[in-house]
């Protein structure tokens, strides 16, 4: 390991572990024969701090950041079934731009497609350009922390009980409506516009679907999963579910905490906008939303009990400022990423690896 340097933030927090370049040897192919040569070291280091981040090295572009990659995770996939718009970028298999979701909306905290029955075990990040203004961070969080930190019978609640996801899609992407979650058509989020291929998607994942609407062309999908899993390595509970991403209470609270950040009027604005746009929504029944999350019942969630999950999620929360080339491994089957609100340029891109099958299926506790 005389090749590299390690180390930690400054403040102590272990989360991510952080690779800089010694001796001035920060060339990717430098990196390319590192990582080869220290795979398993590098899945060990992973699998302790959560996180390895690689800071300091000549990566530009998109396809720089792939090399790397491939070279520790050689099977990466292009299948996506989560809620953000993304494209794949010029010059690669594999890498997509990380969300392409308003820059002012705010990402809540995920393990990244935890609602769906095998996630990806990996997922990695790299920034090619850097956030000029204050935000626009990936953070990061200890999903396993924020189990211990749940009050018990929160916990008991969801462990016994799962949670339910309905999503709502119209064909297309829909951006004039009053509800703050119905942006992104069915046909985006399956990649098709065949609705066979839809239809045997949801069977392969055991979703519920139904059609409706004046062309029977939107599509409402209910399905239910486990709300804890076990780590499949390490067999740590890990709190691992869709909450407090399908939740506009909590996209509120984040927004509040970046005007409280950022401390501009623009956002002061875009808070009003969402507080505004979170109250016309509690128009509409929670199964005709966009998306929202559930007990697996059925039945909501209370409200106190969605600000506990939210403060002991913030309790653990780290950001970590982008450098420009920084490129991040994360243990996705423990550690959940974010995006805070931003101004300005900022780019980040993200591949995963190949699906995973959780160890706990809905019927197995519910
Ligand atoms: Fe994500």
């Amino acid at each position: 390991m005389d090749e590299i340097t390690q180390s930690v933030r400054e403040d102590g927090e272990t989360l991510p572990l952080i690779i800089t370049p010694k001796n001035g040897r920060n060339s990717v192919d430098f990196l390319e024969g590192w990582i080869s040569k220290n795979a398993s070291y590098l899945k060990e280091k992973i699998r302790e701090h959560g996180a390895v981040l690689f800071r300091g090295f000549e990566i530009d572009k998109p396809h720089d950041f792939e090399r790397i990659v491939l070279r520790y995770q050689p099977e990466l996939s292009t299948e996506y079934r989560g809620t953000s718009p993304r494209s794949l970028q010029p010059g690669t298999n594999a890498v997509f731009s990380a969300s392409e979701l308003p820059y002012f909306y705010p990402l809540g905290q995920h393990i990244e497609m935890s609602f769906l029955p095998a996630p990806p075990k990996e997922i990695f990040f790299c920034c090619l350009i850097p956030p000029s203004s204050v935000g626009g961070e990936t953070t990061l969080c200890d999903f396993a922390k924020v189990y211990r930190d749940l009050d018990p019978d929160v916990r008991r609640r969801f462990e016994e009980k799962g949670v339910m996801y309905v999503r709502n899609h119209t064909r297309l992407d829909r951006l004039l409506t009053i509800d703050p979650t119905m942006m992104k058509g069915w046909e985006a989020t399956f990649g098709s516009s065949d609705k066979a291929f839809v239809e045997n998607e949801c069977r392969k994942h055991n979703v519920d679907f139904h059609w409706s609407g004046p062309k029977n062309d939107n599509i409402k999908m209910i399905h239910r999963e486990a709300a804890i899993q076990h780590h499949p390595e390490t067999n740590v509970p890990v709190w691992f579910n869709h909450i407090q991403v399908f939740n506009m209470q909590m996209v509120s609270s984040y927004m509040r905490h970046h005007c409280a950040r950022a401390k501009s009027l623009f956002f002061y604005f875009a808070y009003v906008c969402l507080l505004l746009l979170t109250w016309l929504g509690g128009f509409i029944k929670p199964h005709d939303l966009g998306f929202t999350t559930l007990y697996g019942d059925g039945t909501v969630v209370p409200k106190e009990d969605v600000k506990h999950i939210d403060d002991a999620i913030r309790k653990n929360l780290v950001f970590n400022r982008w450098q420009k080339g920084d490129a991040i491994m994360i243990d996705n089957f423990r550690i959940s990423h974010g995006r805070q609100p931003f101004r300005g340029k900022r780019k980040v891109v993200v591949s995963w690896s190949k699906p995973f099958l959780k160890p706990k299926a809905f019927s197995d506790c519910c």
